[in-house]
């Protein structure tokens, strides 16, 4: 028996998928037929991955051609889910917010792993890439970017924007920066709830002067707690990079915030992982690595979560050094070390290039304070 192929589509023409109004073949649901004798292999493009939807889809297809062509074809139903096409960002476009096309969150679950480090070189390295780079240094704890950029003594000007007055960023090697830090005292502890320091951080994206960015790298305080609800759900994040060193107290903490990320009511997709401080090579024993914290945690870490090792970084006592001094040590031309960012700087690039292709913008959830709690709303 050979399966005519008009007779298949003018069948599915009779059809649709559940949701949509117009047939799966007007639709586009119906990518491709193929009939080969008494087998025909339907290709289905889904707009959701319900399985619900997907498992209706292919016992109505099965059905239908065996009721309308003949009872007893081999169909096979192949079904890919892709996002609705309005959906698809170009490019490295995320348009999270009008100007800014990314916003990047690097957070590291522990402390003193090196996340404002990895942060503000990876700010450089982006810029030295010919990105149009801003960061914004979220830690409210231990703010870092001042220092680590020099820019200690500075205090961003208000500039007049289309009408409305707006906080202008400090630059410092073709970065843009703002810090909790421009706006305390260096010795003072700042106590904050998490929707205060989300409505701080708030007003430094949407009430600053950024201009255009290609990228908005996000340096969040350690830990998983409250403030990184607040921070997350109140901002379109498009993806949040992880900073563990290899040893295992910092590996637990770094699970906890890929957690984080992954949970439903935040759901920021993880680019992936970066190993710090991964060994240590004495500068007069060049071919010797020793694996200070244990040798590649973060990497198996990533393997086991299933998201993307971004790669590693040596413990240097350059790279220190270059952060205290306010020059940060991705700024040396053809170094080891500014090599070794550059290489992670393109797996995060790529990374956000190949999430901005598969999935839509992230939705920020607005939190609104009414009498000291917080209310979240979608
Ligand atoms: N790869 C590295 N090699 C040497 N020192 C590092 C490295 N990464 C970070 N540091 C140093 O470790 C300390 C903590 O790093 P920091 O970036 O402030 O961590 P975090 O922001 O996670 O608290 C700083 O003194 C920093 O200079
Ligand atoms: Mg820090």
């Amino acid at each position: 028996m050979k399966i005519d192929k008009k007779e298949i589509l003018a069948a599915l023409e009779t059809i649709t998928v559940a949701g949509e109004g117009k047939n799966m073949v007007e639709s586009g649901a119906v990518k491709n037929v193929v009939t080969f004798g008494d087998e025909v292999i339907v290709d289905l493009v889904l707009t959701t991955p319900a399985m619900h939807i997907k498992k209706r889809a292919e016992v109505d297809i099965m059905k239908v051609i065996h009721e309308k062509v003949y009872e007893k074809a081999k169909v096979k139903v192949n079904v890919k889910v892709e996002a609705p096409a309005q959906n698809k960002p170009q490019e490295i476009k995320g348009k999270p917010i009008p100007g800014i096309n990314n916003i990047i969150a690097v957070a590291s679950g522990k402390g003193g792993v090196g996340k404002s480090t990895v942060t503000s070189n990876l700010a450089v390295t982006l810029a030295k890439m010919g990105f149009k780079v801003g960061l914004l240094d979220a830690d409210v704890y231990g703010p870092s970017a001042p220092i680590m950029f020099d820019v200690e003594r500075e205090r961003p000007l208000s500039v007049t924007v289309d009408g409305k007055s707006k906080m202008k960023p400090i630059e410092s090697y073709g970065v843009k920066i703002l810090s909790i830090g421009f706006f305390t005292k260096p010795d003072q502890a700042v106590v904050w709830r998490g929707p205060m320091a989300a409505k701080a951080l708030n007003q430094m994206i949407f009430d600053a002067a950024w201009g255009e960015l290609d990228f908005l790298l996000l340096d969040l305080p350690p830990g998983t707690g409250d403030i990184h609800l607040s921070i997350m759900q109140s901002l379109p994040i498009t993806g949040a990079v992880i900073v563990s060193t290899p040893q295992n107290v910092a590996l637990a903490d770094a699970k906890k915030g890929v957690a984080m990320f992954q949970q439903e009511s935040i759901n920021v997709p993880v680019l992936g992982i970066i190993e710090n401080m991964a060994y240590f090579t004495p500068p007069e024993l060049p071919e010797n690595k020793y694996h200070i914290f244990g040798k590649d945690g973060a990497r198996n870490l990533a393997e086991d979560l299933k998201v993307p090792f971004l790669g590693e970084l040596p413990l240097e006592q350059s790279i220190r050094e270059a952060g205290d001094v306010g020059r940060p040590a991705a700024m040396q031309m053809a170094t080891v070390t500014a090599e070794a960012f550059e290489e992670i700087t393109k797996n995060v690039v790529q990374e956000v290039v190949r999430r901005n292709e598969n999935l839509p913008p992230t939705e920020a959830i607005k939190i609104t304070t009414m009498a000291g709690c917080s209310t979240v709303k979608k």
